[in-house]
């Protein structure tokens, strides 16, 4: 029932030509918002550099703008693959439908997934999908909106649910998640005198 109401959001907001549109560049800009030291477009290039193709997922695509920028801009070095709820094209693979149901491609180099996945919830079983599909050294780049006040009252946002706050912080001491290196960026926002989780941003690295 939720997800039928995404989906007709989604097609709604995508016919008036809303809110579909991503690139490189916009991805690049989120990203520099948590990790200061190496931006998006350079993590990429160094692991196009580093191997002769590389595998890279975005979770929640959109019209998979950002997929498409990379195969303009890497060609043949990079394999695009996407998963939404609503069709897109351009990609060398897509998965419509769930992304909490659907089975995911695996040996991926690099997963992104940015303002999406708190629409989708579950995190403790997106961010389990995401590790099983990484391949070893792989990375994932994976950014959850959690708090906001809406209409004055502060609430988790789409599917987000204090459990989810609790695992994403505790993420770290989870015995499945020891095969991975995890970096994790909380911000806050403070309103009305109320400091609250505004949203986490991981980089989990698949090292076993
Ligand atoms: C706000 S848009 C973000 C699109 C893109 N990532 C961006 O940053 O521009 C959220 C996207 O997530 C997709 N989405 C929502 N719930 C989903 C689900 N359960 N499985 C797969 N995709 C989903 C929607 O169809 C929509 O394209």
């Amino acid at each position: 029932m939720v997800r039928k109401k995404i989906i007709q959001k989604y097609k709604e907001l995508y016919e008036e030509g809303k809110d579909r549109e991503n690139s490189l560049g916009q991805y690049s800009d989120f990203f520099s918002n948590f990790f200061e030291n190496i931006s998006l477009r350079e993590l990429i290039g160094w692991m196009v550099k580093e191997k002769s193709k590389i595998k890279v997922l975005d979770v929640g695509c959109g019209d998979a703008g950002f997929l498409n920028d990379l195969k303009k801009q890497f060609g043949e070095k990079v394999f695009t693959s996407g998963i939404d709820l609503i069709d897109f094209t351009g990609t060398d693979e897509k998965i419509i439908g769930d992304a909490l149901n659907a089975e995911w491609p695996k040996e991926f180099d690099l997963i992104v997934s940015f303002r999406t996945l708190h629409e989708i919830g579950n995190s403790e079983k997106i961010l389990t999908k995401a590790l099983d599909s990484l391949k070893k050294n792989g990375m994932a780049v994976l950014s959850f909106r959690m708090q906001e006040f809406v209409n004055g009252q502060l609430d988790f946002l789409g599917e987000m649910k204090q459990g989810d706050a609790r695992f994403l912080q505790q993420i770290g001491e989870r015995a499945y998640f020891k095969k991975a290196q995890i970096e994790s960026v909380e911000s806050f926002k403070k309103e009305k005198g109320i400091k609250f989780l505004n949203g986490v941003t991981l980089i989990m690295e698949k090292t076993g």
